[in-house]
This record gives structure tokens, sequence and C-alpha cells, in this order.
């Protein structure tokens, strides 16, 4: 066991849990290095999709919904000026990237791959997991978008309910630079709404099942020293503010689903089946 009998019921009862120093800063140097290649090799021709979770509208385009088993960038909302020109460099540019670089791409591979974090994954109760997706979150100096209150579980949604997010904090991450914010314990209230495809596939629809507000007086910031990992629950609402600072704020994360758990056709992520969902 890599956790402790306190930690797992820490976050049953909060619905996260923080581990520091759960990987190197070598570690978190060299995802950092290979994400920059990454948007180094992309063409921007390609696409001018940008990530917002502010309209429901933004992941309709079919270069978001093809993106669940590629490697692909997206912009940060505030990226462009009027006339869709970038208004500062690629690399200062791009949200994140997603969603399929455990699978694809060596570097993100040996990261999501390790015997510690399989270990935790199992102390945590997982009888035979997948790694859904991954997406590395640039946080942009200035231009980082705010992450507005959501439920993994939404969004990448099983039955029994089985996703958790494994978030990693590959430099400081402070509420200057946008860290996580979260309400302990509002993962016992149950899942709010499903975001899903339309029925001709092409856009996508949320249902709500409860829109009373969170309670957002009870907010506590998740401040991360490089290297932590912070573990959130399917059903614990999270968000990020926008990043005002000069600094930017890169994190990694992979959601983990139960493989036996039943996957819907309505998910907006989709993998090839040459692509079988893997653990570790
Ligand atoms: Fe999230």
């Amino acid at each position: 066991m890599i956790l402790t009998q306190k930690q797992i019921e820490l976050f049953d009862h909060d619905g996260y849990l923080i581990l520091e120093d759960f990987v190197s800063p070598k570690a978190c140097e060299s995802l950092r290095h290979r994400a920059l290649e990454i948007v180094e090799n992309f063409d921007p021709a390609e696409s001018s999709s940008i990530f917002t979770t502010n309209d429901q509208i933004r992941h309709s385009d079919k270069y978001f919904l093809e993106s669940g088993d590629k490697i692909r960038c997206f912009f940060e909302e505030e990226a462009f000026d009027k006339n869709g020109k970038l208004l500062q460099d690629k690399k200062y540019s791009i949200n994140k990237i997603g969603h399929a670089m455990h699978d694809l791409d060596p570097v993100f591979e040996k990261f999501s791959r390790t015997t510690e974090l399989a270990q935790t994954v199992k102390d945590l109760g997982y009888k035979d997991p997948g790694i859904l997706q991954s997406m590395f979150i640039f946080k942009q100096p200035r231009i980082g978008g705010e992450v507005s209150f959501h439920q993994d579980s939404t969004f990448l949604y099983t039955e029994p309910l089985s996703v958790k997010g494994f978030w990693f904090a590959l430099e400081d991450a402070t509420q200057q630079n946008g860290c996580l914010w979260t309400i302990p314990g509002a993962h016992k209230k149950g899942l709010k709404s499903r975001f899903y495809r339309s029925e001709n596939g092409e856009g996508t629809e949320m249902e709500v099942y409860d829109d009373s507000a969170w309670e957002t007086s009870k907010l506590v910031p998740l401040e991360a020293k490089t290297g932590t990992m912070v573990v959130l629950d399917g059903l614990l609402p999270h968000m990020s503010y926008a990043n005002r600072s000069d600094m930017t704020r890169h994190a990694y994360t992979i959601h983990l689903i139960e493989k036996e758990a039943h996957y819907p056709e309505s998910n907006w992520l989709k993998r090839s089946p040459e692509m079988p969902l893997r653990g570790f």
C-alpha cells in the first residue's frame, strides 16, 4: 500500500487527497519539455479550436469531439485579437493538449504509467482501471482561462460512476497563477448534470438533474507544490480562476474509469476500436 487507511478515509470524507512529492521534479520537467515540443510541432492552421468551459457550445466542434484518441492542441479563449490573429507566441497561446498522450506519446506514457500510481489507484479501490484521457494544461500567463465549476463525472460518465481525476502540479500552483479550488465533501451531493453527444453525434448537450447553486462560501484553494498529485473524486465539484499573473501554471491530469463499468455510446469521448482502454 502507498496510501494509509487514514488517507483513504480522508479521501472518502473530503472527495480529494493531496499527495506531496508524488513525482520527482525531473519527471515534471521532462513532461513540460515534451509538451512544449508538441506545441512547437503543432501547426495553428490545423485548427483554431479554443477550450472554454463557460459555454457548452464550445464542445460542438469536430476538432474537439474527435480528439479522444488523438493528440491535439486547443487555444486559450483570449489568445486571438478580434481579427483572429494570435496576440502572443504560439507557445503562450495553447490552453491544453488532449486527450490520448498517455497512449500515443512515450514520454507521457512513462509519466502516466508508474508502479507508484498503479498502486495508489489500487489503494483507492479500483479493480481493473483504464486510463480514459490525459490533458496537459498550460494555464498561460495573463490569458490562462477560468475553468468553471464542474464534476468530472458530468463529462466522463460511466454506470456505475467510476471516474477519478489524478492531477499533477508540474509547477507550483498558487492562488496567483490559478490553482484548483473545491468544496470539501460536496461530492456527497450526487451528479448534477451530464454532458453527452446529441443523437446525430455531431453536437453535444447538457442534461441538468439538479440546478441548485454550489455552496461557494465553502470554497477552499488547493495550492500545490511541484510534484504534488491531487486525486479528485468524479463527483467533487472543482474550478480554477483565470491566471492573470506573469507565470504559467503547467499541470497534467489523467482520468481513470473502471473498465468493467458501462461506458455509454453517447459520451463525448470516443476511442477507436484499435485503441482499447488500457490500465497500467
Ligand atoms: Fe475537472
